[in-house]
């Protein structure tokens, strides 16, 4: 026990000037009664996923753990972005020039994440974004992402290059909403109007049209890393089995890694799009697409507010202000920074969604209060998927939503359908 204090720092130096004798302190050997009640060892968790997933606190540790536990390829694949990689570092920065506007002496005990999207409830402001090739993620892919949406009361949108086909993954969440994601085929409309018909006939409630792909953006690790879809034996994949023996053996004893929605397919990525997609497309698709599918109809990929007044003059429900989380074209507009206009010129007409760098419950707030109806979030959810299946998909959805509810909270906000503008600055 300490019989005679310690002297501050300014005490300390006056004795050092005067000569002083210094204050001496007095000690013990500790006693075990004193330290048993501090000693409290937290319960084993004997689960490596879980021990793994509760330890991850933010969607950046689930990034370290899912850079740890899959081949080079693969997380490069879902990380990178094109060329410089700037106009995703853009996104990401917009985020954190945030400055919010706290509001003091407001009741809120308790906050409500609810909201509509589409004018249907939403559990949180926010969806699954569209994320072709999940299955090489990690082999639970779309269905472990539909149970988490389905579960959470969220929207999920499955990729034209899903490696799960519509029905399978209708099947495994049939309580989701789930939204089916279209790109256009060159020269064959009739194959994009089979996949629409398949999607109304399984429950899907909303089209995406998704329009910032006309030709393959320069993904360069892809190329550097030599990534094929399926992912091809080399010598480099071969070492790198050593490294992570289960990804290779998940991807060796499950359904082969195939698209669903495509005849087999094997090269690259920009090889693929280059080939099937169709640099042509343009507004007459979508009034095409109009008449085709009766339910809400979604254009992702907006940059322009001229763009967002033309797709909802077309019929768009909702427009997704994104740049394709800066992997398509580099150095493109940032999508927080334009939302507030496309807001302006289209919000009374549609919904406005945003995508692109959201890694946090407070960058998901952020856009709201700036006018998003909701965020779509890619990568987040697939930094979860790879670092732990279905329950990493979990874990990114109780990040989000914990970061929310404080966020929120700290705001003075009892509700996400409160949140103005006002709320938030864009530092310069
Ligand atoms: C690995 C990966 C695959 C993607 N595949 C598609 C796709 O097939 N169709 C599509 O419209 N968008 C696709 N996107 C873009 C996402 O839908 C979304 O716009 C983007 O991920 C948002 O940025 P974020 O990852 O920073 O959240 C993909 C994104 C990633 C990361």
């Amino acid at each position: 026990m300490t019989r005679t204090a310690v002297n501050d720092g300014d005490a300390t130096s006056r004795h050092g000037k005067t000569g002083a004798a210094r204050p001496r302190t007095e000690r013990h050997l500790p006693r075990w009664s004193e330290l048993r009640p501090l000693l409290r060892p937290r319960p084993v968790e004997l689960d490596p996923t879980k021990r793994r997933l509760s330890r991850a606190l933010t969607v950046a540790d689930l990034r370290a753990v899912a850079k740890r536990r899959t081949p080079r390829a693969v997380f490069d694949y879902t990380d990178g972005a094109a060329e410089t990689e700037t106009s995703l570092r853009r996104a990401q920065e917009a985020f954190a020039r945030v400055e919010f506007r706290p509001r003091v002496l407001r009741d809120v005990t308790v906050v409500d994440t609810t909201t509509t999207i589409l004018g249907r409830p939403s559990t949180l402001p926010l969806a699954f974004a569209p994320t072709g090739f999940t299955r090489m993620m990690h082999h639970e892919g779309e269905r472990a992402v539909v149970r988490v949406a389905e579960g959470a009361g969220i929207p999920y949108a499955l990729s034209t290059l899903g490696t799960t086909s519509i029905e399978d993954m209708a099947a495994a969440a049939p309580h989701a909403r789930k939204w089916f994601q279209l790109y256009v085929w060159r020269g064959d409309r009739a194959a994009g109007k089979e996949l629409v018909e398949r999607a109304q006939a399984a429950g899907y409630e909303a089209l995406i049209l998704t329009v910032d792909v006309p030709v393959a953006g320069a993904r360069l690790r892809d190329v550097r890393n030599g990534l094929t879809i399926p992912p091809s034996l080399t010598l480099r994949t071969v070492l790198d089995t050593a490294l992570h023996p289960r990804w290779w053996l998940n991807l060796l004893t499950t359904d082969p890694l195939s698209f669903a929605s495509l005849t087999s397919w094997e090269g690259t990525v920009a090889e693929l799009i280059d080939k099937m997609f169709d640099p042509s497309v343009t507004s007459r698709d979508l009034s095409w697409l109009r008449e085709t599918w009766s339910g809400p109809l979604i254009v992702k990929g907006i940059q322009h507010v001229d763009d967002a007044r033309m797709v909802v003059d077309h019929g768009a429900d909702a427009v997704v202000v994104s740049n394709h989380g800066g992997r398509q074209l580099d150095r493109a507009a940032t999508p927080l920074e334009v939302l507030p206009a496309v807001v302006d010129a289209v919000g009374d007409r549609a919904e406005v969604l945003l995508d692109g760098g959201v890694r946090s419950g407070a960058d998901v707030v952020a856009a709201v209060a700036l006018g998003a109806k909701a965020c779509l979030v890619g990568r987040a959810y697939l930094y979860g998927l790879m670092a732990g299946g279905e329950r990493g998909v979990r874990r990114v959805v109780d990040i989000l939503t914990g970061e929310i509810v404080r966020t929120l909270q700290l705001l003075g906000v009892d509700s996400v359908t409160r949140l103005e503008p006002t709320h938030v600055r864009l530092r310069p």
